[in-house]
């Protein structure tokens, strides 16, 4: 079997997927700049970073560590947003099914990293493409590096450890579509790094935080250690911008957020999962909205989105209405660098953790041959 076969999508996807492209018309200019000498220092100091902590995701990770395909992240059961639910009492006796449940579960959520990831991708080239300046092109550039990596990292873990694939959400997708057929430059990452990989962000740490399985936990905390810069590009180039725009420019991007965040909380909650199992749609939906883990969890997926919207100056009444209404406003006073700082941290601390491990496992082994060298050496006949 060959490397393709063996990590072919096809036939992992949970329901078939037409394995044609997915094509959007795209609008708008490919810009060039002749300037190549005026760069805002932060932002060139944010593209010397972006180089300087790329990374292999073949090396970084440790991709001999064993997943459960049936608790692929070793989640505490009571965490599960099904708890309370009429399917969740059947189930829960039935260690089959309830593996079933809970792979089905890992795999759709991060599914729709991968795809959001390959999004981010196509985003961000489209931004190298179309940002007028040329130190915001050299920065997006390395972003495009980035988001080629997550891909490619959630799904070797989907493909190799989760053995499933749902296709994308359709929300999710319009989304995508919405901010990409846009011609304006900063849609693709108002929609994009704002929105999605904020909400994404947020679940990553959730997820980061409560996993207790090695290889996702490394994974969620180096693509996040990425994001930090991503999310620092947006704020620095989409808070010049949008402070030069007209009132009404700025309340279209208002609107579009709005729009949105309503979209990714309502319709993002994994209803093909409960539609491919069989279980009652009506009785998953009602315990999901009503759990008050789902709505501690679904509130902490606004905690990176909200202080970023306020940041970068789209403020206005109507987000705050929106923000107020979903019980996230007091989030804009969170302080983004320190989570980002914090995020990043990690990462080095999982790197850290590697190391040692590693030092170990040598002193072991180390130990083994000596007591080898040892045993052979007593057991050699004396001259
Ligand atoms: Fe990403
Ligand atoms: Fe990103």
């Amino acid at each position: 079997m060959s490397t393709a076969d063996k990590y072919s999508t096809a036939d992992k996807y949970v329901v078939p997927v037409e394995m044609c492209t997915w094509d959007i018309e795209a609008a708008g200019a490919a810009r060039f700049s002749w300037e190549y000498g005026d760069g805002r220092d932060r932002l060139l100091a944010l593209y010397q970073k972006g180089k300087d902590k790329q990374w292999d995701a073949m090396q970084r990770i440790d991709w001999h560590l064993d997943v459960d395909p049936d608790d692929p992240l070793g989640m505490p059961l009571q965490s599960n947003p099904l708890v309370g639910s009429r399917a969740w009492e059947r189930l829960q006796d039935d260690p089959r099914a309830l593996g079933e449940l809970r792979r089905h579960q890992v795999a759709w959520q991060f599914s729709q990293f991968m795809h959001g990831e390959q999004g981010a991708m196509i985003c961000s080239a489209r931004i190298v493409e179309s940002v007028p300046d040329l130190d915001a092109k050299f920065y997006a550039s390395t972003q495009t590096m980035d988001e080629a990596r997550h891909a490619e990292t959630y799904a070797r873990f989907l493909q190799e450890k989760v053995g499933l694939v749902y296709p994308i959400n359709p929300h999710l997708k319009s989304l995508l579509d919405d901010t990409l057929s846009d011609s304006r430059w900063d849609m693709p990452y108002l929609g994009m790094q704002v929105l999605i990989e904020g909400l994404a962000l947020a679940a990553f740490g959730v997820l980061r935080d409560m996993t207790t399985a090695a290889l996702p936990k490394q994974i969620l905390s180096y693509v996040m250690q990425d994001e930090a810069r991503h999310v620092a590009f947006g704020r620095i180039a989409l808070r010049d911008y949008y402070a030069q725009l007209t009132a009404a420019e700025r309340a279209e991007r208002e609107e579009f957020v709005v729009e949105g965040c309503y979209l990714m909380r309502d319709r993002f909650r994994g209803q093909e999962i409960w539609e491919h199992l069989g279980l009652d749609r009506a009785d998953c939906e009602q315990t999901v909205m009503n759990s008050p883990l789902m709505q501690a969890y679904q509130a902490l997926l606004f905690s990176r989105i909200v202080p970023c919207v306020k940041d970068i100056g789209l403020w206005g009444p109507r987000v705050q209405r929106a923000y107020a209404d979903m019980g996230v406003l007091d989030m804009a006073g969170i302080d983004l660098d320190a989570l980002l700082r914090a995020d990043e941290d990690l990462a080095e601390q999982a790197d850290a953790q590697k190391a040692d491990a590693q030092k170990r496992e040598l002193v072991e082994r180390r130990a083994e041959v000596d007591e080898v060298i040892a045993i052979g050496s007593a057991d050699a006949p004396t001259p």
